[in-house]
């Protein structure tokens, strides 16, 4: 086949995400307005196109694939393109995985081990009923534990993940900790990222990682590791612990130099950086003329992938781009 997919930087891609949808049952404070224009039906990908474009990731070197959304549990016949991506697993694809709510993850969690999916990451941002309805704008947290408790007995493993959020849930990143201890999950915190107009100031809420960490080591002791997941998390032993604790720190210190990652909306763009308007549409050219269209547009997004993303910190933090976290998927 092809070469393998360098971006004009010699940064080589291997790490696709795939957004299936942009739409959610909850509406979490940092990712989405209260009101969301969500897009049309006829606009978003089939289940076929995506697997076809993943077909083409794939055969491109494209070896670890995550699906989002939105919350890519809520997509119609989800367990069918799951299924049919996970075909690949072995042969060509190492990893086949998705961050989801987990709200939907009772239904699901078995359909998921049975296509190849091994791991994966569960948005949790609060483990208090009434603090997690307010963040999520009205979502119900039994939803979500019933949710992981069928993930592990599924067989997957769980990583969740907790925007740390000043004001909001900083008070509950030390217990959040000893319960992942407890349960066996790891555990990624994750500094708020300006995407999208969401009706709040996010200076208000933003708390560097840096400080996080300090106020963890102040309780237990955290070793650098060397392992990785192929995303941007940078990963801790805890001391007394059993589980890693990731830190994803876009603003305090961005890990650009090293991306491996683009990423597909669920109307077909592909997106090189989170954090850039910078996109091509595939959607055109599959439906005009076909999946063979898409390879020479797959070169000319991969020079289109900037060196990094320039979110700011400080006063205003006004959002890098009108999309919303939820079109992107992260
Ligand atoms: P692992 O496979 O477990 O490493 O997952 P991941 O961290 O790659 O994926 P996940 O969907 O759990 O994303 C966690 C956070 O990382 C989200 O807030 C994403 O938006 C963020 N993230 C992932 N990739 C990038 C990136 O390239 N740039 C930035 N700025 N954030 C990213
Ligand atoms: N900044 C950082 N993380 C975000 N997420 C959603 N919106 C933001 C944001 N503005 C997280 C979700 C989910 C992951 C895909 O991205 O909590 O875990
Ligand atoms: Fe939905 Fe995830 Fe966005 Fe929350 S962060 S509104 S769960 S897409």
């Amino acid at each position: 086949s092809r070469a393998p997919m360098t971006d004009g930087l010699g940064r080589r891609i291997s790490y696709l995400r795939i957004s299936v949808t942009d739409r959610c049952d909850l509406r979490c404070r940092y990712c989405m307005a209260e009101r969301m224009q969500f897009l049309p039906k006829n606009q978003v990908l089939t289940l076929e196109e995506i697997a076809l474009l993943a077909d083409l990731f794939v055969a491109r070197g494209i070896d670890k694939i995550r699906l989002t959304g939105g919350e890519p549990l809520i997509r119609r016949d989800i367990g069918d393109l799951v299924h049919r991506i996970g075909r690949h697993l072995g042969h060509g694809l190492n990893e086949l995985t998705l961050t989801t709510n987990g709200t939907r993850l009772t239904e699901h969690a078995a359909m998921l081990a049975d296509a190849g999916v091994r791991r994966i990451n569960v948005s949790l941002d609060s483990r208090d009923p009434a603090r997690f309805a307010h963040v999520t704008r009205g979502g119900r947290i039994e939803q979500v534990m019933d949710g992981l408790n069928a993930a592990r007995a599924a067989g997957l493993a769980i990583k969740i993940n907790m925007v740390a959020l000043k004001g909001v849930n900083d008070d509950e990143i030390l217990p959040m900790l000893r319960w992942c201890g407890e349960q066996g999950f790891d555990l990624t915190l994750i500094e708020t990222m300006p995407l999208g107009d969401t009706g709040e100031d996010r200076t208000d809420h933003y708390l560097p990682l840096t400080q996080v960490a300090d106020m963890i080591r102040a309780q237990h002791a955290l070793t650098p590791l060397a392992h990785r997941t192929g995303g941007p998390a940078r990963y801790h032993a805890v001391e007394g612990m059993d589980i890693r604790l990731g830190l994803i720190t876009p603003l305090t210190q961005n890990f650009c130099a090293d991306c491996n990652r683009i990423r597909m909306t669920c109307e077909g763009k592909i997106f090189m950086c989170l954090g850039h308007e910078d996109h091509v549409d595939f959607k055109t050219a599959l439906r005009e003329q076909g999946v063979a269209a898409v390879h020479p547009l797959i070169d000319r997004a991969l020079r289109l992938k900037p060196a990094a993303h320039d979110f700011r910190i400080g006063v205003g933090m006004g959002a890098a781009t009108q999309r919303h976290m939820s079109v992107t998927g992260g």
